[in-house]
């Protein structure tokens, strides 16, 4: 089953739109497999963003996404990977359309309220740099 890594941002959690986006995503009919609410270590924001390190807005986004708890998801679904990027939108707020997740909750591209896996190998490779396997539990869900 295909899987992916979600992650709640600093600006969702303070602003209290995790059980918004968690209701969103069961809604749709995808499954929560895993779950945890943490602040990152620097190690694994560089870990996690290392395609990103070099570029001007990384110590923003370091910053940004250090200054206080994530929320951290594995989901499960088929098509998960594109479901879950058309349901959260594009990552500049300004250009995500209405009813999905940026374009209803953000603004700006800095605080773009929640990550999500662009890729099934991606998702493989985030899922690995935050979550051991056995913290993953399948079960099944009944609709
Ligand atoms: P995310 O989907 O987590 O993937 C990379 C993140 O970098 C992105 O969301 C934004 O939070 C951030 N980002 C990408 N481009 C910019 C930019 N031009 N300015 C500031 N932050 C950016």
């Amino acid at each position: 089953m295909d899987r992916t890594f979600l992650m709640v941002k600093p600006d969702g959690v303070q602003r209290g739109l995790i059980g918004e986006i968690v209701a969103r995503l069961e809604n749709k009919g995808l499954k929560i497999v895993a779950a945890k609410f943490e602040k990152l270590p620097e190690e694994r924001v560089m870990e996690h963003y290392a395609e990103h390190v070099e570029k001007p807005f990384f110590p923003g986004l370091k910053s940004y996404i250090t200054s206080g708890p994530c929320f951290l998801m594995v989901w499960e679904g088929k098509n998960v990977v594109s479901i879950t990027r058309q349901m959260i939108g594009a990552t500049n707020p300004a250009e995500a359309v209405p009813g999905t997740i940026r374009g209803d909750y953000a603004l700006e591209i800095g605080m773009n309220v929640i990550h999500g896996s662009d890729s099934t190998e991606t998702a493989e490779r985030e899922i690995s740099i935050h979550f051991k396997p056995e913290e993953i539990s399948g079960y099944e869900r009944i609709d």
